[in-house]
């Protein structure tokens, strides 16, 4: 999201937490409570983040008609991925991937769990003959990583250059000659 706030090629982002990740952020990240999540996360006023409700299914990303060049659910619980693999549209999140799919647009679901029962493994496969891209958060250890938030930050370049974002000084494979 930082890195997206700092891209030029970037106008607009729409942010959604749906209400389990704040949970979720307040036991991974220690941020607590949903106001300033934004400032929180971004570690400062948002320039280009707009935050929307994920009960709010009015919100401009619900409409095939609002422009969007993509989506990326980071991390993609696997309760989240089967309600877009079955195109349940019953949040904002959901409802958002499912107009990601019909408009023919990226959708890059971020899969974090370990390990897959099959409902998963045909939830993953649902969505990918859908359209969507299965992006496991799974780190790249041939750039040695040296901490944490390093291996992060090279999958969020690895996320962003998939979507055409690629950014400055993200780790790129070179064999030795
Ligand atoms: C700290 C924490 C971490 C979690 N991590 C994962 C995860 O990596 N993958 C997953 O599928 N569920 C995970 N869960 C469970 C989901 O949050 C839970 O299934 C939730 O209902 C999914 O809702 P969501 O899709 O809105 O996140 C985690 C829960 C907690 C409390």
């Amino acid at each position: 999201m930082r890195a997206l706030e700092a891209d030029e090629r970037v106008n607009r982002v729409h942010f959604v937490a749906s209400e389990n990740s704040l949970r979720v952020l307040a036991e991974e990240l220690s941020l607590s409570g949903r106001a300033n999540l934004l400032e929180k996360l971004l570690g400062a006023a948002p320039k280009k983040t707009v935050q929307h409700a994920d009960a709010d299914i009015g919100a401009p990303i619900a409409s095939g008609s609002h422009p969007s060049d993509g989506m990326i659910v980071l991390p993609c619980s696997m309760g989240t991925l089967a309600a877009i693999a079955l195109g349940l549209a019953n949040s904002l999140i959901a409802r958002a991937a499912d107009v990601a799919l019909k408009e023919r647009r990226p959708l890059v679901l971020c899969v974090r769990e370990t390990p897959f029962n099959r409902i998963h493994l045909r939830n993953m496969t649902l969505a990918a003959e859908a359209g969507a891209t299965i992006f496991p958060c799974i780190p790249a250890y041939y750039a040695n990583p040296q901490s944490s938030s390093e291996m992060a930050k090279e999958f969020a370049c690895r996320v962003l250059a998939h979507i055409g974002l690629p950014q400055p000084g993200a780790y790129v494979w070179k064999p030795e000659a």
